[in-house]
């Protein structure tokens, strides 16, 4: 699939068959994941993958499925079948930054930019976007830090960023609010200084 086919092709999907996804697919996505940028290269990104079907049954309770299903939705987390918490470990930057070549680019008060959230967030994309180029679907649900550390046994020292579902798309109907709202135009979302 060309880059443009799976840019275009992305949408977060809530609905899925139960059909299985081979762990070397798994794998090949989490290896692309890992490729994403990070400050300093820092690299802190970390996964917690979750197929047993028990163990998402669970996550999916502590994740608020039983209340999602009690408003009339379908189910999403406990039918798709992967789960992937994609985590920070925001230590890694206190390491990194420390090291003689790094020291001097960390400003007094520590970080501007928190970039571990930057660094998640691209780790996220990459993760969406090698499920897309695998010819799977997948969605991202925030869910509170504590519950899905709790539910997905998320290590101490690494910090969860939601939860994303991988699989097979049962259909792309489902209504989110990129269905319900227009995208931003290009002009209102750029800013040009020198025209
Ligand atoms: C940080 C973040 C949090 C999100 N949280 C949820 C969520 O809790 N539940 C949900 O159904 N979708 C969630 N989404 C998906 C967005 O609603 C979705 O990306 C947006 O509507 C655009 O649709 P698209 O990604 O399909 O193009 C989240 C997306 C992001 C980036």
């Amino acid at each position: 699939m060309d880059f443009s086919e799976v840019v275009s092709r992305r949408r977060m999907v809530r609905s899925y068959r139960p059909d299985p996804v081979a762990d070397e697919v798994v794998d090949r996505i989490l290896d692309t994941a890992r490729r994403a940028p990070s400050a300093g290269f820092a690299q802190p990104h970390r996964f917690v993958v979750v197929t047993d079907a028990a163990a998402r049954r669970r996550v999916a309770d502590a994740c608020g499925e039983p209340a999602a299903l009690a408003r009339g939705l379908a189910p999403w987390l406990s039918v798709a079948p992967v789960h992937v918490v994609p985590c920070v470990a925001i230590a890694d930057y206190e390491a990194r930054y420390a090291a003689p070549d790094k020291e001097a680019s960390r400003g007094p008060s520590g970080w501007d930019v928190p970039y571990w959230w930057v660094d998640g967030g691209a780790a996220l994309m990459m993760l969406l976007l090698a499920t897309i180029d695998e010819g799977l679907a997948a969605g991202f649900l925030d869910v509170p830090a504590a519950d899905l550390r709790r539910a997905a046994d998320v290590p101490d020292h690494w910090t969860p960023l939601g939860l994303v579902t991988i699989g097979h798309a049962a259909d792309d109907t489902a209504v989110g609010s990129a269905r319900r709202r227009p995208r931003r135009s290009l002009d209102e979302v750029v800013h040009r200084p020198d025209r």
